[in-house]
């Protein structure tokens, strides 16, 4: 038997999550330029340069994809609102891109879903990026007023606000790694990086907190980190990794400071006086959000410079994007959280899903592998709660399959096939399961 909301405690939320720039498209309502638009215009980058100018056009069609979450039995529905959509040169506010979001918010309320707002999930104003985007401490500043422009219009309505989607693809995937926007791969951008967005989120805090804005949280993406081997060298590069990854952030807010093994390879490289940024970085969150898709296995790298550590393929089943599938490991982070770090807070799982190459026949969308990931998945949560977890919700990612970033639109998340020619949606076997088991009246 399948797992229902029965079996999760009562005001358990169950919703899916989408973000701005991989459904939006950017045509209209005066979006501006943003650096995920140069960077997919910058060959190489992204499969076959796709950007996100049109995605699903949820622009135009959002009534009917709101329908579809209220249709899933679902309780809520994470959003994004866009920087440049909102602010096209960073700084001046757009009323028609305000208003989009405003209409968009009340469409939630109407259909009696909870709006889960995230205020950044990537679309830097080009503007900003000119200024040095996240390399420049001034963007704490940028990111609050901002912050604060959007609060003063969705800020009764919305449930809860996320500042910032993922820092570590923020900082690091994005300056070190140079996969997603802006592409850098300079350590000291990526330190600088790796402080401002936990600097922007401190300061967007404490600045809607002032306003009397409750249910204010981060969202932080982890990966379950295996050592190849137990080599010493094997175990202390996995453990680099993990700080890297799974541990800087949430130690930066908790702790109010940053991994001993990631300070060695990043100290040199950091924004002067950083220490002192850390009480406002470390203020209260009123709730962590969780995101969660794979793990990694980690050996030494000896011949590399720090962090002088390599992937090594896992052995377990995996998803179209090559990750692999391991529930247990979203169960060792809610419960994680709650021991090392959080205690009671509330946790809600933000993200958690996976790509496969799904094909219409027949008129039907049959993904039962979609279907399995994710009712693991639930039974993990449900295992974090009994072990006390203090889980409040579980977004399933995405609602529609969309612009999946430097995979362009070859990888297919949602619970909604997309036809990215016609842009007609089609609900698939996944989303049929998902509602069934949200359904109150079983
Ligand atoms: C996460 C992102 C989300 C989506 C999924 C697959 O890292 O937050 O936007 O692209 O991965």
């Amino acid at each position: 038997m399948r797992l229902s909301r029965f079996d999760f405690p009562e005001g358990f939320l169950f919703g899916a999550a989408t973000a701005a720039y991989q459904i939006e498209g950017t045509r209209h309502g005066g979006c501006g330029p943003c650096h995920w638009d140069t960077f997919a215009a910058t060959a190489g980058n992204v499969v076959r340069g796709e950007d996100g100018a049109v995605a699903c056009d949820h622009f135009h069609r959002w009534p009917a994809d709101l329908d579809l979450v209220k249709a899933a039995n679902m309780d809520a529905y994470r959003f994004s609102t866009s920087w440049a959509r909102v602010m096209p040169d960073g700084r001046r506010v757009n009323p028609e891109g305000m208003a989009f979001y405003d209409r968009l918010v009340d469409g939630m309320l109407e259909r009696g879903l909870k709006p889960f707002q995230t205020l950044y999930h990537w679309e830097l104003p080009s503007a900003l990026a000119d200024l040095g985007g996240w390399t420049n401490q001034d963007v704490a500043s940028w990111f609050a007023d901002y912050a604060e422009a959007v609060t003063r219009v969705l800020g009764d309505r919305v449930a809860s606000i996320a500042t910032i989607n993922e820092p570590w693809c923020v900082a690091w995937l994005s300056h070190f790694m140079g996969i997603h926007a802006p592409g850098h791969r300079d350590i000291r951008a990526a330190a600088r990086a790796m402080h401002h967005v936990l600097l922007a989120h401190g300061t967007a805090v404490e600045r809607l907190r002032g306003m009397g804005q409750k249910n204010l949280g981060i969202v932080l993406n982890f990966d379950h980190t295996e050592a190849a081997s137990a080599a010493l060298a094997d175990q202390e590069a996995a453990a680099v990794w993990d700080g890297i990854f799974n541990r800087w952030f949430i130690e930066g807010i908790t702790k109010k400071n940053y991994p001993s093994e990631v300070l060695t390879g990043l100290s040199s490289h950091m924004p002067e006086g950083w220490q002192d940024d850390m009480p406002l970085i470390g203020q209260k969150l009123d709730w962590l959000g969780v995101n969660y898709y794979t793990r990694h296995t980690i050996a030494a790298n000896p011949r590399a410079a720090w962090p002088a550590i390599r992937d090594v393929p896992g052995s377990l089943p995996k998803t179209q994007m090559g990750w692999e599938i391991y529930p247990e490991g979203l169960e060792g982070f809610l419960t994680r959280m709650q021991r090392d770090y959080v205690g009671d807070l509330p946790i809600y799982v933000t993200e958690n899903g996976m790509a496969h190459a799904d094909v219409v026949e027949d008129g039907a969308v049959s993904d039962v592998i979609r279907e399995d990931y994710l009712f693991a998945h639930l039974e993990a949560t449900r295992r974090a709660i009994a072990q006390g977890a203090n889980v409040k919700g579980f977004f399933y990612w995405s609602l529609p399959d969309n612009y999946e970033r430097a995979e362009g639109y070859e990888k297919r998340f949602g619970l909604v096939h997309v036809d990215f020619h016609s842009l007609e949606r089609k609900p698939k076997s996944s989303y049929h399961a998902f509602a069934r088991a949200l359904a109150r009246n079983a």
